[in-house]
């Protein structure tokens, strides 16, 4: 991965540049909307890169910690987040979030790390939540790809997230919708 620096004005067109995945226009709509419908005050999110989507929310809410695994991703969404004059808001955690202990609760948990382990970060945190919290995973449905036309590591992928949609429906503590 190439290190550079990035400039805060242009954050979405670096990350594009870098060949860094963010979320897309329509996913950050809609978590913004779900901050405003249900009045989101704090947020942990699981996978920062370089801290776009933590620094779109953060004008939403009061606090966001955001978990991120490389080290030198964790620096340029520490360096984005601080630039922005964001550093009071939003704490950058460079760290596994599987082998992470957070004892805090949040309103709302966004999941946007390694797709194949949902079900792990989903099990791992939804006791991380406030009462009538809120997780959302981002991409669930993997751009909706054709599964026999995908490779064998990503037919072992949408069969990771087709099981993990099984347990949510089974699931009674949560109610969950697909947009
Ligand atoms: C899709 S990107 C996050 C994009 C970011 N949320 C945004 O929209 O601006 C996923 C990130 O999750 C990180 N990641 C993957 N597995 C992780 C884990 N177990 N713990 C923490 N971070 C992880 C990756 O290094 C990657 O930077």
């Amino acid at each position: 991965m190439t290190k550079m620096k990035i400039a805060t004005s242009n954050l979405k067109e670096e990350a594009l540049l870098m060949k860094i995945p963010i979320i897309t226009d329509e996913g950050l709509f809609f978590l913004i909307e779900t901050i405003k419908k249900h009045q989101v005050k704090t947020i942990l999110e699981i996978g920062s890169a370089i801290g776009y989507s933590a620094i779109m929310m953060a004008a939403h809410v009061e606090k966001i910690v955001t978990v991120e695994r490389e080290e030198e991703l964790a620096n340029i969404a520490r360096e984005n987040i601080k630039e922005i004059n964001l550093a009071s808001k939003v704490t950058v955690i460079n760290a596994d979030a599987l082998n992470l202990e957070i004892t805090e609760t949040f309103d709302l948990i966004f999941i946007d790390a390694a797709k194949a382990q949902y079900e792990k970060f989903f099990i791992k945190f939804k006791n991380n939540l406030t009462k009538d919290g809120i997780i959302i995973c981002d991409n669930l449905n993997f751009h909706n790809l054709d599964y026999q036309k995908a490779s064998k590591s990503t037919q072992n992928l949408l069969k990771k997230l087709a099981n993990f949609k099984k347990i949510l429906k089974a699931n009674n503590e949560f109610e969950t919708t697909y947009t």
